[in-house]
């Protein structure tokens, strides 16, 4: 892949006149992004969309993106080496930023191996818009699963640097999240996420003074 450092020169951030406390409080909420990442099978894109339901459901206004989904568009022409997957991650987290900057409740559903490219995505977000959600699964619950048969083809050598099997996964170290989809259910995981949403003030508008510009 080309280089990640920036390559345009004469460019000028420009700042608009509506800010995001304003967006947010027309949706009724505070942007957030809910940065799921696990291995393959381990339910993160399960876990996303029911989440993604339950909020439209209570009149919120969230969106999903899906590491199958994104490789279809956007990241087409990334593949799975460590420098295509750096790639890809580093583009998924300036779009959720944007997202959550729309005052949006983004779930991204990325395997995201390496650690080093979440705190990457992490350290562009302010504080509290990025929240790491470790579904965690063992490798043996994924590859039993194997909803896509990808483990089969994997272990069968069609699959070059197959996550859990011929490439690494780094864990999180302090997720703010951990979804033990071993032992619980979708519901659970769902209630989960929501609660977390919940108490951090996400799922209310910012306050009028909290906010005020000065
Ligand atoms: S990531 O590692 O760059 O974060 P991403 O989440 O976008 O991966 O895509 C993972 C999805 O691509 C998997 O769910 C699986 O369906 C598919 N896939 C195809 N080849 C691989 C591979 N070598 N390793 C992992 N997933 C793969």
């Amino acid at each position: 892949m080309a280089s990640t450092g920036s390559r345009s020169t004469n460019i000028t951030w420009h700042e608009g006149h509506v800010t995001r406390p304003d967006r947010e409080r027309i949706l009724g909420q505070r942007g957030v992004t809910i940065w799921l990442t696990g291995l393959s099978g381990s339910g993160k894109s399960t876990i996303a969309v029911a989440v993604e339901g339950e909020l439209v459901r209570r009149g919120h206004a969230a969106y999903v993106l899906d590491g199958d989904n994104v490789r279809h568009g956007l990241n087409k022409n990334l593949g799975f080496s460590p420098e295509d997957r750096t790639e890809n991650i580093r583009r998924i987290g300036e779009v959720a930023k944007l997202f959550t900057d729309a005052g949006l409740i983004v779930l991204t559903s990325f395997i995201s191996p390496y650690r080093t490219d979440r705190d990457a995505v992490r350290a562009l977000m302010a504080p509290g818009d990025f929240v790491e959600a470790y579904v965690s699964a063992s490798l043996e619950t994924c590859e039993s699963r194997d909803v896509k048969g990808l483990y089969a083809k994997a272990r069968a050598g069609q699959i070059p640097e197959f996550t859990g099997i011929s490439a690494p996964y780094e864990a999180p170290e302090k997720p703010e999240i951990v979804l033990d989809t071993n032992r619980q259910d979708v519901a659970a995981s769902v209630a989960q996420v929501v609660a977390y949403l919940e108490r951090e003030g996400h799922l209310h508008a910012p306050s009028t003074e909290a906010s005020a510009r000065g």
